[in-house]
């Protein structure tokens, strides 16, 4: 059904395996030159060291804040962890807007502080002093468990003034100086550690933390001996380690698999030439991709008789969940895919549009979770356990008909043959993991103490 030319113009949008193992093969270079002393500094995947360096057993306890920035959503939560892995959790969303997301980065973290005052006062704990898990999903060079240096914004954010900072002084600073609650920031993380730690709460094998969302990122538990970096406490085996694959291709090792279409993505983004790898991958970028192929064709006359929309046409009018509802229709139907079309203008479009536009959509969506799984296959070669479960969050994975098992699939044919895995959906975000790791780092100054 779906017309020969546009299969045909498609093909560099599909990636072999054989394609899929030099990728491999340049990651895993570039993860070990971010580990090593001598090559971190010149290296495009940094592999930054997390301070976290003990998985959840269980015995974790306790009344906690967080923070999780850098997603979809902003969100304040409270959380409980009790006897008998008993977990509750409050939350509410807040919208980040726009202009604040490009604005000064003492606005930002003045409206986080606000967020989480109105979040404390509507839960009548604005007089107790708690401990916080600020989850901040930027990289961050960290010197220590509670302080995070912001390296560069990606996604969507710019706020000026804040590189080279620690974020976890701006976030106190503004708190206090709002002067309405006291906080005890007892740890930075990054999304996929609290992924990573969410789900080892539950599966003692978590290894690995990522996420498909609006970026794409992985961190992974790591031998202490081969983080080079590593300053804190070497007298244990393992450190988690952020990898911020997301720059993976910043130097050209992605080139001989770009298209015009992801040169055009980073031509046209806020922060060009960066974040090469997510730019392939994750959903802020991903309904773009869709939309930039499709007015190529149809400039071609291979779609819609050739008659485009002003919709069509206008840069980020292609959402990202279009190609997961897309998707979703059942074979040889376009309920959704039309809905989606008549919402662009295209109401004249004919079952073979449909058809060939639910192609481009798999085309582009199955490039992703081929990509992504090829990263995560590298990780698993690389940990050499004889089985590791993933855990995963983030919308695209969430919402995306197949994503799950186009990953499972690609990923058994990447690992090495006798290698076990699983992925496992982090069902509450990762909100819980940063209670997790702020109660862990507890656990910590208790020994010590
Ligand atoms: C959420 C996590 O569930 O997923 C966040 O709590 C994370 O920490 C997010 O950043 C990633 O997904 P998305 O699609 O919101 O970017
Ligand atoms: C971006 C961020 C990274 C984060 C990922 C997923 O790649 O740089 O820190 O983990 O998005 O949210």
């Amino acid at each position: 059904y779906v017309n020969n030319m546009i299969r045909e113009r498609c093909e560099e949008l599909q990636l072999s395996d054989e394609q899929l193992r030099e990728i491999m093969k340049r990651l895993l270079d570039n993860i070990e030159r971010g580990l090593a002393r001598d090559t971190h500094a010149a290296s495009i995947v940094k592999c930054f060291v997390t301070y976290v360096q003990d998985l959840p057993n269980g015995t974790e306890r306790g009344k906690f804040m967080a923070l999780d920035l850098g997603g979809t959503n902003f969100r304040v939560l409270l959380i409980e962890l009790g006897e008998n892995m008993h977990f509750d959790m409050k939350s509410k969303i807040f919208a980040i807007p726009q202009h604040i997301m490009v604005g000064p980065g003492k606005q930002l973290f003045d409206h986080i502080a606000d967020c989480l005052g109105a979040f404390m006062k509507e839960h009548h704990i604005e007089h107790e002093c708690l401990p916080l898990g600020f989850t901040f999903s930027f990289p961050c060079v960290q010197k220590g468990l509670t302080k995070g240096l912001l390296v560069r914004w990606t996604k969507g954010f710019d706020c000026e003034g804040v590189i080279g900072q620690d974020v976890v002084e701006l976030l106190e600073q503004a708190i206090s100086h709002r002067n309405e609650v006291t906080i005890d920031v007892t740890a930075i993380l990054n999304d996929t550690t609290g992924t990573l730690m969410s789900c080892a709460w539950k599966k003692h094998d978590c290894r690995i933390g990522l996420i498909v969302g609006t970026g794409s990122n992985a961190c992974y538990v790591e031998k202490v001996e081969n983080a080079q970096l590593f300053d804190g406490d070497r007298s244990k085996p393992y450190v988690l380690i952020n990898t911020e694959w997301g720059a993976f291709g910043d130097d050209g090792a992605l080139d001989f698999v770009r298209t015009e279409f992801d040169r055009d993505i980073d031509n046209n983004s806020i922060n060009p030439g960066k974040q090469l790898h997510e730019k392939m991958i994750s959903g802020m970028y991903m309904g773009e991709l869709v939309r930039l192929v499709l007015v190529k064709m149809t400039n071609d006359k291979l779609l819609f008789n050739g008659q485009g929309s002003d919709l069509l046409f206008k840069r980020g009018n292609f959402f990202t969940k279009y190609v997961s509802e897309i998707e979703s229709d059942k074979k040889g139907t376009y309920a959704s895919c039309r809905q989606v079309l008549e919402e662009l203008g295209l109401g004249h479009a004919t079952d073979q549009d449909c058809a060939n536009v639910r192609y481009v959509c798999q085309v582009v969506s199955t490039r992703a979770a081929h990509l992504a799984s090829a990263a995560v296959a590298t990780l698993i070669n690389k940990i050499q356990e004889e089985s590791v479960t993933v855990g995963i969050d983030g919308s695209v994975y969430r919402y995306h008909p197949h994503f799950h098992n186009l990953m499972m699939d690609k990923i058994a044919t990447l690992v090495t043959p006798g290698l076990k895995f699983d992925i496992m959906l982090s069902e509450d975000g990762s909100g819980r993991g940063a209670a997790l790791v702020a109660a862990v780092a507890a656990r910590g100054h208790a020994k010590t103490a």
